[in-house]
This record gives structure tokens, C-alpha cells and sequence, in this order.
């Protein structure tokens, strides 16, 4: 390791990573005591630690180059300015002079924060013999930065014909040689020096150089990302030429395709494969096994960023789900922004009820009127300005994470910034993408179903991720220290958080390593109902599911949870408390009980009218005949078995009995094929009496349970009758299904 002092003002350090070829035990043997010892020398420049030096050195150690000489005396730079080429070859120049005479020695001097290995030292020393020439450039099929200078390259009937800096190898003092002639600035362009002695006859003869044409040591991807293919094998992942039929050794995200090498990387040279899947998944989390810590004090700090920006069904249950995280509460603080004038009630319940959970919680309401990436800048900002803050996990609203381990995992993972992902539930929809269009919008990468679905399982380095994530606080007061990340042209904030990210050099991953989570629909959200997502049961079924299905509904077919007190008549779980009390709710609001009279609903002239609220009343007939083909229609088909309903049905309501109105209704058939008749209150708690008898069975059910449902044949052997509600008020949902 060579540490210069580069004038007064910096200190770059010149990281050299020495490989020794030992000759193999059979090759001395053949050799006999001729042992010929092959030296290569990586060298390359960085001044700062990034993501992508990090993935480098992962890269050159998994093939065994010795590195040395790290970590010390690091000092900081500005990530988001790239070294001067010039610099580069400064140092390379002073690093070279003391190299001169090893004549043996052959140097590689790659570039460092968009480069990987693909090939280890031994098939490169191999290549660089074969190509049979005492320094070798890269080569790329784009002329830079001098146009000009196309004419003068010498011509190639195949292959690239121009060179590219990014690589070169070489013996120490032809490549010394090289690098002596620099005599210019920092700021000048190094890939033009080398241009110009390449394309100086004489100097490329007596230097005795050439370039690298057909990529089979270095990979430029600039203008080369539809020649390179991944090539999967048994341990190791390649990139493959297609065009050459070569398997480059060093891969170089050079110009515009940074994102297209960090696709790459994550597989090559061994960071993700079939036989294995992810080899860097644990490495170096310095909070691995945190679950395992004894002491909740060693609990990092989050500041929680909550983000209402838009009316989202099911809000109760996100602030629920935040708060059952498997976190300690203590060390989150939160910060919610509301849009929503809507969403105000929640929020508010959610606050009394929890008010001294969290370490803090803080409001920021519509009527501050902040955009959306206003807020977020905002919510970023309290972590980033507050050294005990050491992460930043901003969640929006539409994310449902069902993963309660979900911060620890994250966490655990050790990244600057990492998502977890959660996908629209049976879509392809996600809060990332694996690859960006031209215009830095969507674009599908190969992999981005496959990781969606989770065939294929790891830690992946993205381009964009919204929604959901978790940035160190170390980064944001450092490499992500310029604020207002979320406001950049006319982007929308999370693109502009990414784009910031990617051009800081801070690499962003989403992980599927577990199940986390789902996003829900915010499409189509109808806010003008009292009770509103009941009204969710097609934009988001699973989340209507888990609201309102009664808890051990499934158990009816796994266990045959169900009873039959009555000859054909069952009696099943299907609503959830909610469920009742909200549809309640929903026709209490609206109010417009029919009284007990005969004619009110057009086509349904009712014999023995109830006092009651049809679904199609409050807008809700749509939504009630698919929770009775969903729901309703598998209970038929198990008990009336045979029977399989269409589920048609076009009487639903909700009746309501109590000592003052209607307290019964005697004994009737009903115009269904089967009816249900679900209990939507508690006796004892909320009426006296009720219940139903069936009469030619002479069966009476007296103690209706909420939530639970009958259901029995409508005509002939099931006359029945209301019984009477002596006190306060009952309510039952009614359907005659299949008329
Ligand atoms: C690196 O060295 C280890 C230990 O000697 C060896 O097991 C491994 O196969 C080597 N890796 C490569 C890519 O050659
Ligand atoms: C370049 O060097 C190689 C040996 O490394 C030699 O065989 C070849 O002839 C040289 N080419 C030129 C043009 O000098
Ligand atoms: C809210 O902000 C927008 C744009 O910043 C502005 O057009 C609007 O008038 C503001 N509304 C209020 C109530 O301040
Ligand atoms: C929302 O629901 C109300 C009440 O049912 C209805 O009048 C309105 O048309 C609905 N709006 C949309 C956009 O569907
Ligand atoms: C579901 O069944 C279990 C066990 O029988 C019971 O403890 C639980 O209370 C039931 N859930 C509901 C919502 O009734
Ligand atoms: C109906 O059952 C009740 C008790 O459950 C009994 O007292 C009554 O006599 C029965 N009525 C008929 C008509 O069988
Ligand atoms: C009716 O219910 C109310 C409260 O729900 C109770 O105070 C009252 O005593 C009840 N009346 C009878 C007759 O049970």
C-alpha cells in the first residue's frame, strides 16, 4: 500500500492489491527447478470507500488477489466528484517508478468503483500471454473523448477498435514507460493520454502495445450492454461476450451503464447463482443476529417516517401493524405526514390509544399544505440532523408489512439503504424496478419477475425503490448529507431520492429474502361512504379478508368448524366484529329504515317485510353478492352437498329488530333457495330475546352469536319465525340466495 501526498490539500491513497502466482505442485515438478514465478499487480485508485470500491474488493477477493493495506488513514473526499483522470495516472506514475526494473512483473491497473473482477489472476496472466504483446488496452467500440482521432486507429476487421483507460495491463516497465511521459494536469483527461501514445506508430511499436479487441480480458459495457449475456455455471457466474465468444475477466460499468454492471454484480463473479443463491446475503451485518441480543438497549435509533399522501383504505390496520412491529418501542420515533383531512380521525384514535408507546410521535397534518416531497426532505431531515438517530425507515401508507420482524431484518442486512420488498397482492406490481428506460422510467429487467416471485431470493442491487425502506443515518450525514434528496426537476420524490442515490455512488437494495409484505390499492378508493373499506372487497381482497372475515372462518373446511343446530340448518363463523359493527354503522348512517312496510323495494313486493336497509340502498349490492360468492357460495357446497349456488341473489338487507318498531316477524318462507341470516350484535350485551324457530322441526336458536351465520333451505320445510327482541336493538344481515 502506498500512501501519497498529493500536494497540500489531499491525500489520495493508492490501494495495491498484490497477487503472486505460486507455481502449482505438478507444474514445479514438470518444471523441475525452472520454477517460473508469474507476478501480477493490481492497482487501482480510489479516495473514497464506495459501494462500488466495497463490491470490488469483494469481487478481487473472492478470487484470491491478496489485498492489502486497507482501512488506514481514509480520508474522505467527495464521492459525487469523480477522481481527475489525470490524478489517476499521477499516481500510478509515482507508484510505477519504483516498479521500474522488475521487468517480470506485470501491473494491472483497473479502474475501481464501477469495475468488477469476473476471472481470477491466473486466467488473466493466461490471456495477457496469449494476446503476445507487453502492454494490453482495454477497448470499446465508441471513440472518446476525441472523435477526431477515429481515422487514426489502425483498423480492425473485427473487434473494437478504440481504447478505453478503464483497463490496461502490462509489464512494469513498459507500462512505466507509459505513464512517465504524463506531464499534465489533474483536471486533463487521462484517456487521452493514453490515446495519444497508442496512436503514435512508433510508441505503439517500440512499446509494443495493443488493445484488447475482443473483450477477452476487459468488458467495457458502454455501448456493449446487448453483446453480454450472464452465464450461469456450477460455482461461479460470468459475463459472457457474445459477440466474440469470449469470457471477459474485469467488467466495466464505463459511461451510462453503472446500472447495467450493478445488475451483473449481483451475480458475478459468485454473488448469486441457482445452485447457491446468495453468498453475501450475511456477510458482514454488524447487527447479524440482533433478534439474538440480550439487551434491548442495543436496539439501533429509527426515526419512523410515515407518509399519508393520498386516502388509503385500511389506515387503522397500518398504524396497528406498525405498532405490533417486533421492535422496541422506546427507540422508534415517529413522524407522520398527513395529507388527508380524511384521515385525521384515525390518526387521532391511533394517538389516544398509544400516546406514550413510541419515543415520540409527531403530526404533520394537511393544513400545513407541504408537498409530498417537502415532507419527505422534512422526515429525512429529523434523522439526518439528530446524531442518535441511526436510521431513517420511511414507510408509506399503502404498505402493509405483515412481517413483524421486518426493521430487524432490515437492520441485520448492514446497508446503506435497503428495502424490503412488497408486492400488490397476485400482480407483478412491486416498489422496485431492475431496470430504468432511457427517460428513467420502468424498464423490466430479466430477473424482475423471477425476484417478484421469489424463484429467485436475495439482496439485489437496484436501481429504484419506493415505498419502503430504511436509510443508516451514518450515510445521510455523510455521503447522503445534502438535504432535499426528495425535490429534484419535475420528478416525483422517490425518483428523485433514487436518482440522487445513484449519482452519489450509494448503491440501493431490495431485499425478498423474506415474505414482508403486500402494497395495497389506493386506486379507486371512495371516501364518500361512512364506513369505507367494506366497500374494498374487489380493489383489495386480502386486506378485506383480513378486516372483515371472522378469524376461524377457514376452519369451517379444514376442521369442519360448523354446527348444525337445527335439521339442515348450519350455523358458521363468517363475520369478524368489525365486520358487524361497521356495516351497523354503515346502515345506522344512513338511516332511512323501511319501517315494516310491503312495497318499498322496486321488483321485491316483500309478504312479511322486515324493518330494514337493502345492501342496494347504501351502494353496496355489488360488493355483498361477491362476498356471498366468495364466502357463502364454498360453505353451500360443503353442507348442501351437490349444491353448487351462482350466488345470485337480489334480497340482502339489513334488518333491525327492536321492542319499539319491529321486535319479530312471524312465521314465513322466504323467496330463496337457501337463506343466510347473519348475526351482526351480542345478545345479552346489546338486545334481550331474538333468535329464530323453525317450526316443522320445532327448533328454536335462541342465542345468536355475532358474526356467525345461518343458513338454510328458503321454501317448504323451513318455515320460520323472528322470535321477539324484548329490549334494545338487534340487527341480523339477510340474504335469500338463488330466488
Ligand atoms: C481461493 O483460495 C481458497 C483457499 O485456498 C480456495 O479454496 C478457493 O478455491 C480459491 N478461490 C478461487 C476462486 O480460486
Ligand atoms: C511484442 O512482444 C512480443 C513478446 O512479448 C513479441 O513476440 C512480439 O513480436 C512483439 N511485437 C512487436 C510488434 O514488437
Ligand atoms: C397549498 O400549496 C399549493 C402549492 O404549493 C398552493 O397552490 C395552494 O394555494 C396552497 N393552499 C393553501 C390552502 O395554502
Ligand atoms: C362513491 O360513492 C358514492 C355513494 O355510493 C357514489 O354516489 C359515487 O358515485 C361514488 N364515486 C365514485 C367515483 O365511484
Ligand atoms: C377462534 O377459535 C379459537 C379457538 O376455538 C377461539 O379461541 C377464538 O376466540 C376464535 N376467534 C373468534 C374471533 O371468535
Ligand atoms: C316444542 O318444544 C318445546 C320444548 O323445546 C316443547 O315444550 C313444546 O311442547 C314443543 N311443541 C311441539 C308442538 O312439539
Ligand atoms: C333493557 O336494557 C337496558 C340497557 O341495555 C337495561 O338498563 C334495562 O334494564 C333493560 N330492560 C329490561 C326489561 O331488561
Amino acid at each position: 500500500m502506498f500512501q501519497l501526498a498529493v500536494g497540500d490539500e489531499l491525500i489520495l491513497l493508492l490501494h495495491v492489491i498484490l497477487w503472486f502466482d505460486e507455481p502449482a505442485p505438478h507444474a514445479t515438478s514438470f518444471l523441475g527447478s525452472q520454477k517460473q514465478i508469474e507476478k501480477l499487480l493490481v492497482l487501482t485508485v480510489a479516495t473514497e470507500e464506495t459501494d462500488g470500491f466495497l463490491r470490488f474488493m469483494q469481487s478481487a477477493k473472492y478470487f484470491n488477489y491478496t489485498v492489502l493495506g486497507m482501512g488506514e488513514g481514509w480520508k474522505g473526499g467527495d464521492v459525487g466528484r469523480s477522481i481527475g483522470g489525470g490524478q489517476k495516472i499521477r499516481l500510478l506514475k509515482e507508484a510505477m517508478e519504483a516498479l521500474a526494473d522488475q521487468e517480470d512483473l506485470v501491473v494491472l491497473s483497473v479502474d475501481s468503483y464501477d469495475l468488477i473482477f469476473a476471472g481470477g489472476p491466473e486466467e488473466i496472466l493466461r490471456k495477457f500471454q496469449q494476446a503476445n504483446h507487453k502492454v494490453v488496452f482495454a477497448a470499446e467500440g465508441l471513440v472518446w473523448p476525441d472523435k477526431k482521432l477515429a481515422d487514426q486507429y489502425p483498423s480492425v476487421r473485427s473487434g473494437k477498435r478504440y481504447l478505453n483507460s478503464g483497463g490496461i495491463i502490462g509489464y512494469a516497465p513498459y507500462i512505466n514507460s507509459i505513464v512517465s511521459q504524463w506531464n499534465l494536469h489533474d483536471n486533463d483527461d487521462d484517456q487521452l493520454f493514453y490515446t495519444k501514445i497508442y496512436l503514435d506508430p512508433l510508441q505503439r511499436q517500440t512499446l509494443n502495445m495493443t488493445l484488447d479487441h475482443k473483450c477477452q480480458i476487459f468488458q467495457n459495457l458502454n455501448g456493449a450492454v446487448d453483446e453480454v449475456l450472464l452465464k450461469f455455471g456450477t460455482d461461479r457466474v460470468r459475463v459472457r461476450n457474445t459477440m466474440y465468444d469470449s469470457l471477459p475477466a474485469v467488467v466495466h460499468g464505463n459511461g451510462n451503464t453503472k446500472m447495467y454492471l450493478n445488475y451483473l454484480a449481483n451475480y458475478v463473479p459468485n454473488a448469486w447463482s441457482y445452485e447457491h443463491g446468495c453468498s453475501h446475503c450475511d456477510d458482514d451485518g454488524e447487527f447479524r443476529s440482533l433478534a439474538g441480543l440480550l439487551c434491548c438497549l442495543c436496539y439501533p435509533d429509527v426515526m419512523v417516517g410515515v407518509f399519508i399522501e393520498q386516502p388509503t383504505p385500511f389506515l387503522p390496520e397500518f398504524f396497528q401493524r406498525l405498532l405490533t412491529l417486533d421492535y422496541p418501542k422506546d427507540k422508534l420515533r415517529v413522524f407522520v405526514h398527513n395529507n388527508e383531512v380524511y384521515h385525521e380521525k384515525h390518526i387521532q384514535n391511533f394517538w389516544e390509544e398509544n400516546r406514550n408507546v413510541f419515543s415520540s410521535f409527531k403530526v404533520v397534518g394537511p393544513e400545513e399544505n407541504l408537498s409530498q416531497g417537502e415532507a419527505r426532505n422534512m422526515g429525512m431531515d429529523l434523522c439526518r440532523k439528530d446524531a442518535t438517530c441511526d436510521y431513517y425507515f420511511s414507510i408509506d401508507s399503502d404498505v402493509m408489512l405483515t412481517n413483524r420482524q421486518t426493521l430487524k431484518l432490515l437492520i441485520e442486512q448492514n446497508r446503506k439503504i435497503i428495502g424490503p420488498l412488497v408486492t400488490r397482492h397476485g400482480k407483478l406490481w412491486s416498489n422496485f424496478w431492475g431496470a430504468l428506460s432511457l427517460d428513467g422510467y420502468y424498464a423490466r429487467s430479466e430477473d424482475y419477475v423471477d425476484i417478484v416471485q421469489r424463484k429467485r431470493v436475495g439482496v439485489w442491487n437496484i436501481p429504484y425503490m419506493a415505498h419502503v425502506y430504511l436509510v443508516k443515518g451514518s450515510a445521510l450525514r455523510n455521503e447522503l448529507k445534502e438535504r432535499n434528496f426528495f425535490i429534484l426537476e419535475k420528478l416525483d420524490p422517490d425518483m428523485a431520492l433514487c436518482r440522487n442515490a445513484r449519482e452519489l455512488g450509494v448503491f440501493m437494495y431490495i431485499t425478498n429474502r423474506h415474505d414482508f409484505g403486500r402494497l395495497i390499492s389506493t386506486a379507486n378508493y371512495n371516501i364518500s361512504h361512512y364506513n369505507n373499506d367494506l366497500w374494498q372487497i374487489f380493489e383489495n381482497p386480502v386486506d378485506w379478508k383480513e378486516k372483515y372475515i371472522h378469524q376461524n372462518y377457514t376452519r369451517i373446511f379444514t376442521e369442519n368448524y360448523l354446527e348444525e343446530p337445527c335439521p339442515d340448518v348450519y350455523w358458521f363463523p363468517v363475520f369478524s366484529e368489525k365486520a358487524c359493527d361497521e356495516l351497523v354503522e354503515e346502515m345506522e348512517h344512513y338511516g332511512s329504515w323501511s319501517g315494516g312496510k310491503h312495497e318499498r323495494i322496486a321488483g321485491g313486493y316483500e309478504t312479511v317485510p322486515t324493518d330494514d336497509i337493502h345492501m342496494k340502498q347504501i351502494g353496496f349490492d355489488k360488493e355483498w353478492l361477491h362476498f356471498i360468492r366468495e364466502f357463502i357460495s364454498p360453505v353451500t357446497l360443503k353442507v348442501f352437498s351437490g349444491y353448487y349456488t351462482k350466488g345470485y341473489a337480489i334480497m340482502n338487507f339489513v334488518v333491525k329488530y327492536t321492542p319499539d318498531r319491529q321486535a319479530y316477524l312471524r312465521p314465513h318462507h322466504d323467496s330463496s333457495t337457501f337463506t343466510i341470516n347473519i348475526a351482526l350484535n351480542n345478545k345479552d350485551r346489546d338486545f334481550q330475546g331474538g333468535g329464530c324457530r323453525f317450526h316443522r322441526y320445532n327448533c328454536s336458536i335462541e342465542s345468536p352469536r355475532k358474526g356467525w351465520s345461518f343458513m338454510h333451505p328458503g321454501r317448504l320445510t323451513h318455515l320460520h319465525e323472528g322470535l321477539p327482541t324484548t329490549n334494545g336493538t338487534r340487527y341480523i344481515a339477510v340474504s335469500f340466495i338463488d330466488p
